[in-house]
C-alpha cells in the first residue's frame, strides 16, 4: 500500500518567511497546509507580503515578495498560535528591520522560552519588551540596524540558529553560529537557494559552525517543491511496525535530509527492515525518497542519546510509544530539550504511558520505558501537543489496545487528515483490500499512491449516490458519500445539543470533539459517531432540515476536506 504525508513543516515555514523577504514571485509547491504554517502565512501577510491561502493538497502557490525593505509594520499583534518555529524565525527577521511589532501565540507557545533567541539578538542591537512574563511571549520587538554576531549556542536548536541567520539576512550583517551538535539544516539549504553564501563545517571545540559571511542585498525568489515531512512519516512507519498498518507500506516522497533521519536508524535497530529509495535529483536542495517497511520482527529495546538526539528530536514521542511494545527497557537520554517543546514531552510521555499501563520513568533528560505485550487501555492527554496526540493515536490503532486521546484535533498543527489516514491503514492491515485495490499490482499501486479521486455531483435527487457507488464498484475504488459526512456533523450537533447560533463559531477542535469519524471498510467508507455506525439517523427530518445550513459553514467544510484528504492519501 502506498501513501503520502503532507509537506515538511520546517521547510514550509522557512519557505513562506524567506519568500516574503525575497524580491519577486516565489513558486512554492507541496507546502504543508496545517495550522502552524497557516499561522506563519498569516503573520507574513500582516507584514505586507501577498501570500495566498495554503491549499490543503500541496498544489503550488505564488508568494509575491517585496524585498527586505518592503516589509511593513503590522497593525495588530502577530499571533503565531502554536508555532514555535514561526514565532522564533519571525523574531529574527523583525529584529533586523526598522519596525515595531508584537509577537504572541496560544497558551502552549506563551509558555515556551524566548530568551534563547532574544538574548543573542539583543547583543546584535535589537530591543525586546517582554509584555507579560520574563522569557515568554508576548514580546514587542523594536528592530533596526544590527551589528555582526558570532554566537556559541548552548543548545543544538535549528530555531535558534535560523533566527540568528535570518536576523543577519534581514539586516544585511554577517552572522556565525556554533552549536554543540548539528541541528537540522533546512535554513542553510534555503539560504543557498536564495543566492546567499553559507559556509558550514566543524568549528572550534568540536562544535558545528554555520556562517553567513556576506548576506546579499537582494534575494532571488524561490522555486521549490517541499518534500513530505519525515516526522509525519514516522507515525505511519511506526504504525506498520506495530501491525496497525499493512506490512509493505510505502510512504512516498519523504524528505531524507540526514539531519532529520535519525528515527530510521533507530527503527532498524529495533528490528524493522526498512528501505529508503533515494529519488536523486528531483529536489536538488533537499534529499528525498520513498520509504518502504519491508519486514517486521518483534521490536527490541534500544538506547538512544547524545549526538543522535537532534536528528530525531521530534520523533521521540513515537519512539517512546514503540518502546512500550519492544522487548526490554528502552533508555532515552540527552533529550532535555523535550521539556520546552509544545508541552513538556518527557512528562507528558511518562504520564500517558503509565495511564495506559506501561512502566515508564521520567529521567531529568530522558525516559526509561519497559516494553510490555499486555493490552493497553486508558485515556491519555494531548497537552496541546500534536505529536503526543498522534503518538498515542498510533498506539491506540494497534489491535487489542483501547486508547482514547482527549484532543485529537490538535494533529492539524502538522498533519491534517492524520486520523482518517490512520484508520484507513489500520483497516487495510486487518482485511484484504477491496476488489481491485492495489495490493499486488504495482501499476495500480502507483495510481493509488496518488490517490486519484472521482467526484460525482448533481442536483438533489438526481441519483448521485447510486451512480457514484456503481462507478466506485467498477473502478475498484472506495466509495465515500461526502454528503453523509455533512449529515453526520449535523446529526452530531443536534445530538450534542449545541445551540444553532453557536454553529458558525465552532473551531476544528470543537468539530473533532463531536466524534464524527469516517471509517474505511472494504469498498466503502462508513460514518460513525463515536463507536456507533450511523445509517438511518442521517436521513431523519431534523437532519434534512438543517444539513444545508451546516454544509455552508467554512470551518465545517475545511475540517471535512481534511478528513476526505486523509482518506484519499490511503488509496483511490
Ligand atoms: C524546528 C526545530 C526543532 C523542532 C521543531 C521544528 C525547526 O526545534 O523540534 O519541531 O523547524 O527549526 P529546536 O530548534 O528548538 O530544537
Amino acid at each position: 500500500m502506498i501513501v503520502r504525508v503532507p509537506g515538511d513543516k520546517s521547510i514550509t515555514q522557512r519557505a513562506l518567511i524567506l519568500a516574503g523577504l525575497a524580491e519577486g514571485e516565489s513558486r512554492l509547491a507541496g507546502l504543508l497546509g496545517g495550522a502552524d504554517p497557516r499561522a506563519t502565512a498569516a503573520a507574513v501577510r500582516a507584514l505586507g507580503v501577498e501570500v495566498p491561502d495554503l491549499p490543503p493538497d500541496g498544489s503550488p502557490i505564488v508568494v509575491r515578495g517585496r524585498g527586505r525593505s518592503g516589509l511593513r509594520a503590522p497593525t495588530a499583534p502577530l499571533d503565531l498560535q502554536n508555532s514555535g518555529t514561526g514565532a522564533r524565525l519571525l523574531l529574527g527577521i523583525l529584529a533586523g528591520r526598522p519596525l515595531e511589532a508584537v509577537v504572541t501565540g496560544d497558551a502552549s507557545l506563551r509558555s515556551r522560552p524566548m530568551r534563547r533567541i532574544t538574548e543573542p539578538l539583543t547583543r546584535m542591537g535589537a530591543r525586546f519588551e517582554e509584555l507579560e512574563a520574563p522569557d515568554r511571549l508576548p514580546i514587542r520587538v523594536h528592530g533596526g540596524p544590527l551589528s555582526p554576531l558570532t554566537y556559541d549556542s548552548p543548545v543544538a536548536s535549528a530555531q535558534v540558529k535560523s533566527a540568528l541567520l535570518f536576523a543577519g539576512l534581514s539586516a544585511g550583517v554577517p552572522v556565525t553560529v556554533r552549536e554543540p551538535n548539528r541541528s537540522r539544516d533546512h535554513s542553510e539549504r534555503l539560504l543557498h537557494a536564495l543566492g546567499a553564501r553559507v559556509r558550514t563545517g566543524p568549528g572550534e571545540g568540536g562544535r558545528w559552525q554555520v556562517e553567513l559571511p556576506d548576506p546579499p542585498d537582494r534575494l532571488a525568489p524561490l522555486d521549490l517543491r517541499v518534500p513530505g515531512d519525515p516526522s509525519s512519516a514516522a507515525f505511519l512507519l511506526a504504525a506498520a511496525a506495530l501491525g496497525a498498518a499493512p506490512a509493505g507500506l510505502c510512504v512516498r516522497e519523504v524528505g531524507l535530509n540526514p539531519t532529520r533521519t535519525g528515527f530510521l536508524d533507530v527503527l532498524r535497530h529495533m528490528g524493522v527492515a526498512l528501505t529508503a529509495t533515494d529519488l536523486d535529483g528531483e529536489l536538488p536542495w533537499e534529499p528525498v525518497g520513498d520509504l518502504v517497511v519491508d519486514a517486521l520482527a518483534p521490536l527490541r529495546a534500544v538506547e538512544v542519546g547524545g549526538d543522535a538526539i537532534p536528528a530525531l528530536i521530534d520523533e521521540i514521542p513515537i519512539l517512546a510509544v514503540l518502546a512500550a511494545r519492544a522487548e526490554g527497557v528502552t533508555r532515552i537520554t540527552g533529550a532535555r530539550e523535550l521539556r520546552v517543546k509544545e508541552t513538556d514531552r518527557l512528562r507528558a510521555l511518562a504520564e500517558n504511558l503509565r495511564a495506559v499501563g506501561v512502566e515508564a520513568r521520567e529521567l531529568e533528560d530522558g525516559l526509561e520505558i519497559e516494553g510490555t505485550d499486555a493490552p493497553l487501555e486508558g485515556r491519555v492527554r494531548a497537552f496541546h501537543d500534536h505529536r503526543i496526540a498522534m503518538a498515542f493515536g498510533v498506539l491506540g490503532a494497534q489491535g487489542g489496545n483501547a486508547i482514547e486521546v482527549d484532543d485529537p484535533a490538535v494533529a492539524d498543527v502538522s498533519f491534517p487528515g492524520f486520523w482518517a489516514l490512520l484508520e484507513a491503514l489500520a483497516a487495510a492491515s486487518r482485511k484484504p483490500g477491496p476488489r481491485g485495490r492495489p495490493d499486488d499490482d504495482p501499476d495500480r499501486e502507483e495510481a493509488a499512491g496518488r490517490g486519484p479521486v472521482v467526484t460525482i455531483d448533481g442536483p438533489a435527487g438526481s441519483g448521485k449516490s447510486t451512480t457514484a457507488r456503481e462507478v466506485a464498484r467498477r473502478l475498484g475504488f472506495r466509495h465515500l458519500d461526502s454528503g453523509a459526512l455533512y449529515r453526520a456533523v449535523t446529526y452530531a450537533l443536534l445530538q450534542a445539543g449545541v445551540p444553532e447560533e453557536r454553529w458558525g463559531s465552532l473551531s476544528a477542535h470543537d468539530l473533532a470533539r463531536l466524534g464524527v469519524r469516517a471509517v474505511p471498510v472494504e469498498g466503502d467508507v462508513e460514518i460513525h459517531l463515536g463507536e456507533r455506525r450511523l445509517t438511518r439517523q442521517l436521513r431523519g427530518p431534523d437532519v434534512t432540515a438543517r444539513v444545508s445550513q451546516v454544509a455552508r459553514l467554512p470551518e465545517v467544510r475545511r475540517w471535512l476536506l481534511d478528513v476526505q484528504r486523509g482518506l484519499g492519501r490511503a488509496g483511490s
